[in-house]
């Protein structure tokens, strides 16, 4: 069974402080299958596009400029039980509140620079995918 199927990505300054490869490790130990993989960088108007669902939010201007502010690695994973397991292994949104052994815990810095994004749900992860990746780019 190929399992179900998950969207992340390397956020810029984990990507900038050289942890594509922690983070890579650790999402495979877990048990994930990456899918697809790049390396690219958001201008300001296509990371707004991609947080639009947080357009009314305060934090939305900051986390736009973060995100286009240096490239970043988006993934397509897969594993069973792949968005609710890779929420799992990212731990809390505030690395503050991360839980030892997450990704978060160990590579974020704070809320905003939370070092990884991860779908909240099999809906959003297939637009999230789609937003990065074509069918060719998926194996
Ligand atoms: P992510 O999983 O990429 O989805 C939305 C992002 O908004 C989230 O991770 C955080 O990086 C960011 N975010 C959420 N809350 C805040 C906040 N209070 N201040 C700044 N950024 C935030």
């Amino acid at each position: 069974m190929a399992g179900s199927r998950t969207f992340t990505m390397i956020k810029p300054k984990a990507v900038k402080n050289q942890h594509i490869g922690g983070i890579t490790a650790m999402i495979e130990a877990a048990g994930f299958k990456i899918v697809a993989m790049k390396k690219t960088q958001l201008s300001a108007e296509q990371a707004g596009l991609f947080y639009e669902v947080h357009k009314e939010r305060p934090f939305y201007g900051e986390l736009c400029e973060f995100m286009s502010s240096g490239p970043i690695v988006p993934m397509i994973l897969e594993k069973e039980n792949a968005v609710a397991d890779f929420r799992k292994l990212i731990g809390a949104t505030d690395p503050a509140e991360a839980e030892e052994g997450t990704i978060r815990k160990k590579y974020a810095t704070s809320k905003g620079e939370n070092a990884v994004h991860g779908s909240d749900s099999d809906e959003n992860a297939t637009l999230e995918a789609s937003f990065f990746f074509s069918a060719l780019e998926q194996y």
